[in-house]
């Protein structure tokens, strides 16, 4: 497959002000697909029978059902590559602008900060990534996940991060060299500017949220899924990201909030599971989540 050269100035280019000055998106969240392709045909079939219309399509990851075990078999990685295509391609045709990122079940080359697959025609790999959407709106990705604790005891294992450190490191640097990067020429304008709203798109939650808290069975401990650099990432930037949208635990399909941050986990379409988000920017005030769906097939 030919190389994604994920472009950051990729932008959306849907400009939704209306006569009162009012900006709006309205997005279809997905995640945790894990080759579900009868439900992305159903969903899709749900959308077009409902004439839905959509800004852009997010799915968090988790698109295919890959064992890291196997990171080094070149043919199984692949042949992972080819079916996250094809339940992307199900997505994309909902709406062109599609972002995802991978999951720690899907292939290894889609986890790579350079030379990423191309996997659709349009579609945008995220993974330490950030993109320009708006003037002041940007949204920053980041896949895969970190181990899963129970009673501080290893329960899932993490793919591609063994630890917190690694994945920390990832985190800022993505976000330190879109602070830094000129993005457009004669002004030095940089990627990520003071004052921009940001969406994270990260596939693990941040650990001290509800939507990472797997107690799927009440009679034993909670396992948490989530990250403790994730946490104190949103917690540093509380007044920028206004939006953080995750997936990976199942159990734990909700909404919370942390100061200005509003944490989405949609839940899996494996479970039939997926959410229509709407943000709205009023005049000079910063974006805001206006309303969420938890909807299901
Ligand atoms: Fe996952």
């Amino acid at each position: 497959m030919e190389n994604n050269n994920n472009n950051n100035n990729n932008n959306n280019n849907n400009n939704n002000q209306d006569d009162n000055g009012i900006k709006r998106k309205r997005i279809l969240l997905t995640t945790d697909l894990h080759l579900g392709y009868d439900h992305l045909k159903e969903l899709s079939n749900v959308v077009y029978k409902n004439a839905q219309r959509f800004d852009m399509v997010i799915c968090t990851g988790d698109i295919a059902n890959f064992d890291p075990e196997e990171a080094g078999d070149v043919e199984k990685v692949a042949a992972c590559e080819g079916e996250m295509s094809h339940a992307l391609s199900y997505l994309e045709n909902i709406d062109k602008h599609l972002y995802y990122l991978p999951g720690n079940h899907d292939a290894k080359t889609t986890l790579s900060k350079d030379d990423k697959p191309r996997l659709t025609t349009y579609s945008t790999n995220l993974h330490r990534e950030c993109i320009r959407l708006e003037d002041d709106l940007v949204v920053m990705g980041l896949g895969g996940s970190v181990p899963g604790y129970r009673e501080g005891e290893q329960k899932w294992v993490g793919y591609p991060y063994t630890n917190e450190d690694d994945l920390n490191r990832d985190l800022q640097e993505t976000y330190e060299t879109a602070k830094n990067t000129v993005v457009s020429g004669g002004d030095n304008k940089t990627l990520i500017r003071d004052g921009d709203s940001i969406i994270l798109l990260t596939h693990v939650g941040p650990h001290h949220s509800s939507t990472t808290v797997d107690q799927f069975d009440i009679t034993v401990a909670p396992l948490y899924s989530g990250s403790k650099s994730i946490s104190q990432f949103i917690i540093d930037h509380n007044e920028d990201i206004f939006l953080n949208i995750h997936g990976h635990t199942h159990a734990a399909v909700g909404m919370t909030t942390t100061g200005n941050t509003t944490i989405i986990n949609p839940g899996p379409l494996k479970f039939k599971c997926y959410g229509i988000l709407e943000i709205e920017k009023h005049f000079s005030q910063k974006w805001k989540v206006t309303s969420m769906q938890f909807k299901r097939l």
